[in-house]
């Protein structure tokens, strides 16, 4: 059922109403929620920095402990879910997550590393065409990333030497707007056609919580001849993806957000299957990418395995594949689908009650369009007022405060409610 903002009510009841509605309501069991000294639970608004821990982690991981325990070496064959082929059993709910083919992704390393050996493959400037087009407030790390891997290319000898700015366009909003505009982003991608060769554009904004039109963004990339990747730390798990349909080439994400597999956890990749069986990409390879039938023959020339995997360069961390399969499971149970109706109404719901608060020492800057954003407000606080964040904190609130001015709340559909919303309301209102 939709909901529209009219029909929301101002009263806590409303919000046990809604609850009582939702048929995930009982997903919230399925997690641990941190609890306050009183015995409580904390609001906990930060989903999209570290998701909570599925209540099943601990029993995944400890079987691997027990094999580990039992088998020794033999755990890679004989072990319950045989450590060989680990990261098999979580591609195809991987692949649901993110829409792909289960042959288009693999989970491994971390988020940064992954979009350096993406890079590797899929930025190939040339004299005319080697710009990228980042977002200008795209996360450091990324910034880091694309900025170092253009160095090395104009400048092998000297990988931090800042590059020279003719190799990156940065995408930014309209003065006095925070948000990008997608006709902006499609006229400097036409204006800068020819020299562009790779636009990598974060799936959701971290700061500013918006989600980018990404099938039009891959179209008119692929229109001017440039290759398209997406960083998806704040949008795999928070919104229903179409990697393989909208034809994107590339993607990454980390799974310790809206994953929730746990600090550090194990990242995942997509690659097109359109690449799955070309050689000719260049790569930096690693004998868990090479064909599986002849890994160990211990040969010296590397053979791709098809697909996604043959990225892999080392054999993967079974603990944190078996954190992330606890949570995939949970995934596959609910359906990305219901997830996402649910967010809706969730963040249009605490955004009504922000509305109502009326003092304009707080305003949201996040897309009011609900397809332009995931379950994400970013709070802006007039005059960079930390203090508001300090109160809400004391008050039981998780969230996070991201310099220079906001306080970022993701009500995660899986295991936050509409009361959560409507608590943690009530809270910034005394703590104003
Ligand atoms: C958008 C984005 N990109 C990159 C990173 C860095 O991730 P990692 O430390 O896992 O490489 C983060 C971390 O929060 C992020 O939000």
């Amino acid at each position: 059922m939709q909901i529209k903002q009219s029909d929301f009510e101002l009263t806590e009841n409303f919000a046990d109403k809604m609850d009582a509605q939702d048929a995930l309501k009982p997903f919230r069991e399925k997690f641990y929620i941190p609890k306050q000294s009183s015995g409580e639970d904390f609001l906990y608004f930060t989903g999209n920095s570290l998701g909570l821990q599925p209540k099943t982690t601990r029993g995944l991981i400890e079987q691997e402990l027990k094999d580990w325990e039992t088998l020794g070496v033999e755990g890679h064959f004989k072990a319950k879910n045989p450590w060989m082929p680990y990261h098999e059993l979580v591609a195809g709910q991987l692949a649901n997550v993110v829409g792909a083919k289960k042959s288009e992704v693999v989970a491994m390393n971390s988020l940064t590393a992954n979009l350096h050996f993406l890079m590797v493959s899929f930025y190939r400037p040339n004299a005319k065409r080697h710009k990228i087009v980042i977002e200008k407030g795209a996360f450091p790390s990324d910034q880091y990333a694309v900025k170092s891997q253009i160095a090395f290319h104009a400048n092998p000898n000297s990988a931090f030497q800042i590059p020279d700015s003719d190799y990156l366009i940065e995408l930014a909003p309209r003065e006095n707007e925070t948000i990008l505009r997608t006709e902006d982003i499609e006229k400097t991608l036409r204006e800068n056609a020819d020299e562009i060769a790779l636009i990598l554009l974060g799936g959701v904004n971290y700061y500013t919580g918006q989600a980018f039109e990404m099938k039009r963004i891959v179209e008119i990339g692929h229109e001017i001849g440039a290759t398209v990747g997406f960083d998806l730390a704040h949008a795999a798990g928070n919104l229903e993806l179409k990697l393989h349909d909208w034809n994107a080439d590339f993607a990454a994400w980390c799974s310790y957000k809206y994953l929730n597999a746990g600090p550090g956890g194990i990242a995942g990749i997509f690659v097109h299957e359109r690449y799955a069986d070309n050689p000719e990409l260049p790569r930096f390879a690693g004998w868990w990418g090479h064909d599986k039938e002849t890994r160990f023959l211990m040969g010296d020339e590397f053979v791709p395995i098809k697909g996604a995997e043959g990225w892999q360069l080392s054999n993967p961390p079974i603990f944190q594949l078996a954190a992330l399969k606890a949570s995939l499971d949970i995934f596959e149970e609910a359906g990305m689908k219901k997830l996402r109706e649910k967010s809706i109404k969730l963040t249009n719901y605490l955004e009504f009650l922000l509305a109502e608060i009326q003092d304009e020492r707080i305003e949201i800057i996040t897309p009011k369009n609900e397809f332009e954003r995931g379950c994400q407000l970013s709070i802006r606080v007039k005059n960079s007022d930390k203090n508001l964040f300090k109160a809400i904190s004391e008050k039981g609130v998780i969230a996070d405060w991201r310099e220079p001015d906001v306080i970022r709340v993701a009500p995660v559909p899986l295991y936050n409610s509409f009361a959560d919303c409507w608590k943690f309301v009530e809270v910034l209102k005394k703590s104003l």
